[in-house]
């Protein structure tokens, strides 16, 4: 090593993977005043940007794609950030601190931050290639399936998740007919339970989704190399111009195994976002980190956490005493239902799901209880300005009253 690489790399920060998190985390350096050398590096060719839109807004083509970066695109050689676009780390060697590139560059570093997020879960079944099977992660596959809409008149949607329920309401407004295909007995059961999982079930209903609940896909049917259906393990033919595929995501982990890092269900870290290497952390998807308030680790895979534990992730980095504590958030947007989120709950992990409001109505706040009375979550739908409340109630960790909760008379700020 030459004595100029050597000083480089006893500073330089290198991010691997320029989504939402690498970008927010690159930004927290330069807001912190450091000052030396901050290398982004991402696969991708576009300009960090920002996910839930690809599913809503952007999808129904509501707004262009300057509404997805995180940050302008000057902003990066403005602040002297070194993005490398198009570009994949292949390697990650701890003992020499460098990242390996696709191509052979090994560039030095003195910390690095993980976080290359996580990828679809691939369907298997027979026909799972055929063109017309589309998955939803980054900004072409949101562009590849507007366009489908265009010429569809039939969807058939697999998973009842996050993506499968946000396709299908993009879908439906697009005016095509809409099957949705879910193993499950209900959509979202497994994080929401079956007493909220039903609100969205109705919700699609509602709004003409056919639903097919606890069904084994075996199938996508093809003619000339292009998707005409699926085919359930009982024999139901559903026909389709466009299969869209939503069955969960895996975490990019591939770097942190190769380089010998603890990981399980993603890389593992402390509170303060470090790994099992102490010159190595990791943030957003990809994260499985401490949670002080909930004492465990946990991996959330929601826009809020890419957002914010980046920033503790870059202090940490910078020798600052951080913690990452937040409560958990997320949102979501389907037809004429907003909500907002704010807790953790493993799955079945209550004891009784307590409502305040109007549910038919569909204007609610519901929150999940452990059996000692703490609110572990609670979820705001088509009512605003109550989730800081809320995330307050769940932090406080003691014990509410289930009818002064369900009481819209009980004011929740005396509750928190
Ligand atoms: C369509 C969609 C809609 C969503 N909507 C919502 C929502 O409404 N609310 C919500 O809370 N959450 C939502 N999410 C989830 C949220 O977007 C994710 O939690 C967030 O994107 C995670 O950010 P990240 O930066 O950790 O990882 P990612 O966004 O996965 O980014 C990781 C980046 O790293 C790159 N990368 C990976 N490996 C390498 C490598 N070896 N070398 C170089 N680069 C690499 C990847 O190409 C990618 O660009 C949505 C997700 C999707 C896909
Ligand atoms: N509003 C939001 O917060 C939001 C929106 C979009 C995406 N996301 C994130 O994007 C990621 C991907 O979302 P997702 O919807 O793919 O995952 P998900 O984990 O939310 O849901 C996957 C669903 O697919 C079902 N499933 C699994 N295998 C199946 C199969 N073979 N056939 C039929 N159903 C099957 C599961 O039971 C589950 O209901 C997640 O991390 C999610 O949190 C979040």
């Amino acid at each position: 090593m030459t004595s100029d690489q050597s000083m480089t790399s006893d500073q330089t920060k290198v991010i691997v993977g320029a989504s939402l998190a690498g970008a927010r985390a690159a930004r927290t350096l330069r807001d912190e005043g450091f000052d030396g050398p901050v290398i982004l590096i991402g696969k991708e060719d576009e300009t960090p940007y920002e996910r839930p839109p690809l599913s809503k807004d952007y999808l129904m083509g509501k707004h262009g794609r300057d509404k997805l970066y995180v940050q302008p695109r000057e902003w990066y050689a403005e602040h002297d950030i070194d993005l490398r676009l198009g570009t994949t780390a292949t390697g990650l060697d701890p003992a020499a601190h460098e990242v390996v590139l696709a191509g052979g560059e090994r560039v030095p570093y003195s910390q690095v931050l993980l976080t290359t997020g996580s990828s679809p879960r691939r369907l298997t079944v027979p026909g799972a290639d055929l063109e017309g099977v589309m998955y939803l992660r980054f900004v072409g596959d949101s562009d590849r399936i507007r366009a489908s809409f265009e010429r569809a008149s039939r969807v058939a949607v697999i998973g009842a998740g996050w993506i499968g329920l946000e396709t299908a309401a993009a879908a439906r407004a697009a005016g095509a007919d809409v099957t949705v295909l879910e193993t499950a007995e209900l959509p979202l059961l497994r994080v929401l339970g079956r007493e909220v999982a039903e609100v969205f079930a109705k919700l699609h209903a509602d709004n003409g989704v056919d639903q097919r609940f606890g069904v084994q896909v075996a199938e996508i049917t093809g003619d000339a190399g292009l998707a005409t259906g699926v085919r359930l393990e009982d024999g139901t033919e559903i026909d389709a111009d466009v299969v869209i595929v939503g069955i969960g995501i895996t975490p990019n982990v591939q770097l942190a195994i190769a380089a010998g890092l603890n990981v399980d269900n993603g890389v593992v870290t402390d509170a303060q976002l470090r790994t099992s290497d102490p010159d190595v952390f990791a943030a957003g998807d990809v994260a499985n980190a401490f949670h002080p308030m909930i004492g465990k680790h946990i991996r959330v895979e929601h826009w809020a956490n890419a957002l914010h534990q980046p920033v503790a992730a870059a202090k940490a980095m910078l020798g600052q005493d951080v913690s990452y504590d937040r409560v958990p958030y997320f949102y979501t947007d389907q037809y004429d239902l907003g909500m907002e989120y704010a807790g953790y709950v493993e799955p079945g992990g209550y004891d009784q799901v307590v409502f305040r409001g109007d549910v038919p109505g569909r204007e609610f706040i519901a929150f999940w209880l452990a059996n000692d009375g703490r609110v572990l979550a609670g979820m705001n739908v088509n009512i605003w300005d109550v989730n800081d409340t809320i995330s307050a109630l769940v932090r406080a960790g003691k014990p509410v009253s289930d009818d002064a909760l369900a009481d819209p008379s009980v004011p929740l700020e005396s509750l928190a």
